[in-house]
């Protein structure tokens, strides 16, 4: 299969964990006898001070014309963010643009700890118990990061205002994902809500309990996301299968859930859109780590297995790639934010694991 790649690196260590996911692209080329012709660009905050623009044109021109988009993390330290105007920094100004224009709804955030790695979680070995397995499908253009945003006056008592949409298609393209994914892996949806408070919540369940119709051999419940983020410490097991969560509810449980695998390192992610999607890593671009080849590159390299499952009927390529780096972890290897200090784990460079992983897919 040919297929046209645009590559956005991003920055911190947004170049570094790219250049490892280019590494396994490179060896399922030619393992899989696949074209994939790769087209850099700039995006983010290092494309505001080298080209004027956080998402310059011609990098919108690439992204047109690519099939699919791999993106690394974006930002810089807060006082380099800080000289940028508000409107240009990488995420109102790149991000966000990227994910609208491209109309990507559905944000796949798969969490995974099998138990024999359940030493990488601050929990309880009990806690993880046969290891988790959900995946947050999160919606992510639609809600408060979208609505019209106010402040003012300027005179007078000042006030800000975030308008939270949703309408009825947003909410039921999103949840149509989330029940297709639960019916082909036959498992479960938990859905998430504040319906409380917020009559966007109480819109969304009804959409959501509408599109189940369609669906009785699926199980749905629906929980408040307060209590959830409670259940997924207590017990996060208990989830495995699908979460579905509206957009802002979904960024904020998806870093705890980052947490209690031990590291937002462990976190990939895949935005999918009517006709194209990118991949990129559910974190920052820890820009403090940069350039010291210790950042853990699986996020960036399971995005791109998400990539190949969900978008481009890459299946057994996906697994591929999930084998190899789990195979990783299971032969007793870790990178830096996974070393424990006990002595008892091997510490990987990011290259390191690159190279791993691209031994592992060579000889599985
Ligand atoms: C994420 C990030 C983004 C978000 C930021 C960078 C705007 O935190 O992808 O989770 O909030 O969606
Ligand atoms: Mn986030």
């Amino acid at each position: 299969m040919k297929k046209v790649l645009a590559i956005l690196e991003g920055d911190g260590i947004g170049p570094e964990i790219v250049r490892e996911a280019i590494k396994v692209l490179k060896v399922i080329e030619s393992k899989y006898n696949h074209e994939f012709v790769l087209k850099y660009a700039p995006f983010g905050a290092g494309a505001y001070f080298s080209e004027g623009s956080p998402f310059p044109e011609k990098t919108k021109s690439v992204c047109d014309e690519a099939d699919a988009i791999l993106k690394g993390p974006i930002g810089l330290a807060v006082s380099e963010m800080n000289t940028i105007p508000k409107e240009s920094r990488p995420e109102l100004g790149a991000l966000l643009p990227l994910r609208k224009r491209y109309d990507t709804f559905a944000n796949y955030r798969p969490v995974r700890l099998p138990k024999e790695l359940a030493s990488f979680s601050p929990l309880k070995e009990s806690i993880i118990g046969d290891g988790i397995d959900i995946i947050i499908i999160r919606e992510l253009v639609g809600g408060i990061y979208f609505g019209d945003k106010t402040e003012g006056p300027s005179t007078g008592m000042k006030y800000a205002k975030d308008e939270c949409p949703y309408t009825d298609e947003q909410i039921r393209r999103v949840a149509i994902v989330a029940f297709e994914e639960a019916k082909k892996s036959n498992s479960k949806i938990t859905n998430l809500h504040k319906s409380n408070v917020l009559a966007t919540s109480r819109f969304w369940n009804e959409v959501v309990d509408d599109v189940a119709k369609g669906y009785p051999e699926v199980s749905c419940t629906s929980l408040l996301v307060d209590n959830a983020a409670f259940q997924l410490v207590i017990n996060p097991a208990q989830f495995n299968g699908i979460m579905l969560t509206e957009n802002m509810q979904g960024d904020i449980l998806t870093d705890q859930a980052g947490g209690i695998l031990g590291t937002l390192g462990l976190m990939p992610s895949v935005c999918v859109g009517p006709k194209k999607s990118y991949a990129e890593p559910a974190h920052g671009s820890a820009p403090d780590i940069a350039n010291k080849n210790i950042a853990n590159p699986y996020s960036m390299i399971g995005s791109v297995a998400l990539l190949f499952d969900k978008c481009l009927g890459m299946g057994d390529e996906a697994k591929d790639i999930d084998n190899a780096l789990f195979e990783v972890f299971k032969k007793g290897f870790v990178t830096r934010d996974l070393n424990d200090g006990s002595g008892k784990k091997k510490e990987l460079s990011t290259s390191e694991f690159g190279d791993m992983v691209v031994e592992n897919i060579k000889n599985s």
